[in-house]
């Protein structure tokens, strides 16, 4: 054969294989998909926040099979605290053919591996709730993170204290006109823990409360963990703890299970404010064990994330969703004290 022949016949195999590999370049239109798949893999199953968010993330899935006729075929995966277990899940999603992964990080520092082989695969990402740095979410135009305004968690539950130890003089146990505090950390490295122990505390000083830190501990965001280190500050500090502030109502509600097992009469219990508004945490504001909590509305991620998963599979425009940047969806969070406990509670319990 010529040389110029062979060119031709090289240079036709070629554009058909460009042609093949990009699926003849032609999406499917939105009324000829009958389903979508989405995979899921969350850092911890038994994070309480985390758990509630996908619950109401499959029903929003349900609701909208029912709205669209498309089904909604989730894959949920438990990374049980291993990034290596979470790569090896995408990498099984990838291969059953998701047409969106939705990661909630183990590691927020490690999303490169999970990054490259969906970039390979061009399957978009959404990360959630556990927040990769912004160079990372940077490194490809098909990632997405879902989560919430931080800054304003740790704001909130600044002005919640401030505002009952100005309100309640029983608060100062020992009337001395500063709030002895404690902090039960999240874990360390977090981005929800770092900017609600510095805040919350800025806050309180900024509302003109004088305050003194006697003693803090990281507790994983984990009832058990924190209701141990409670134990070993009340040891420590006994009654002169005015304040406990968590960083989520798990640990809140260890604080307050450390309280009730050494038996402290509840009117001498230092006032106890969390963050998240979980079931658990909305019932403990209820019943006055805790002074309040700020909400993490689980309702309005799960259900970006939803329709942000579902336009990123259907091929549809991403136009109304509310795109920082292009890339991200925070939704505010909320103060929640005994007066509008009740709202929430129903907003929790309400299946979407
Ligand atoms: C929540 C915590 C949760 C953590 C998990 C935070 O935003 O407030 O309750 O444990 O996310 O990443």
């Amino acid at each position: 054969m010529k040389r110029e022949n062979r060119l031709i016949i090289y240079g036709i195999i070629l554009c058909l294989l460009v042609v093949s590999i990009s699926g003849c370049g032609r999406e499917i239109p939105e009324e000829e998909i009958k389903s979508i798949k989405i995979g899921v893999t969350v850092y911890d199953q038994y994070d309480t926040f985390v758990s509630q968010l996908i619950e109401r993330f499959n029903s929003y899935a349900s609701e909208k099979e029912t709205e669209t006729g498309i089904a909604i075929n989730l894959e949920v995966y438990n990374a049980a605290d291993s990034q290596s277990t979470q790569n090896n899940q995408v990498e099984t999603m990838l291969n059953d053919r998701c047409n969106v992964i939705c990661v909630n990080l183990v590691d927020r520092t490690e999303p490169t591996t999970i990054i490259d082989m969906a970039e390979k695969n061009d399957v978009p990402v959404i990360f959630f709730n556990r927040e990769l740095v912004a160079e990372d979410l940077e490194r490809w135009d098909k990632l997405y993170y879902v989560g919430a305004k931080a800054l304003e968690s740790g704001i909130m539950e600044g002005e919640i204290a401030a505002s009952v130890f100005k309100n309640n003089p029983e608060a100062d146990k020992n009337e001395d006109g500063i709030f002895q505090y404690i902090v039960l950390e999240g874990e360390a490295g977090h981005q929800d823990a770092i900017v609600r122990t510095e805040y919350s505390v800025s806050t309180i000083i900024e509302k003109g409360v004088e305050v003194e830190k006697l003693n803090y501990a990281i507790a994983n965001w984990n009832r058990a963990q924190a209701q141990t280190k409670m134990a070993q500050m009340l040891g420590e500090y006994g009654n002169s703890i005015e304040l406990v502030l968590a960083n989520n109502d798990d640990m809140a509600l260890g604080a307050i299970d450390a309280l009730k097992a050494a038996e402290i009469n509840p009117e001498r219990w230092p006032v106890v404010v969390g963050i998240d508004g979980t079931s658990v945490g909305l019932e403990a504001v209820k019943n006055g064990e805790m002074a309040g909590t700020v909400y993490n509305d689980k309702e309005g991620q799960a259900k970006a994330m939803l329709e942000l998963a579902y336009r990123l599979s259907t091929g549809g425009s991403l136009s109304g969703l509310d795109l920082e940047n292009g890339k991200y969806i925070r939704l505010p969070y909320a103060k929640v004290g005994p007066d509008d406990v009740e709202e929430y509670m129903n907003r929790d319990s309400r299946v979407p």
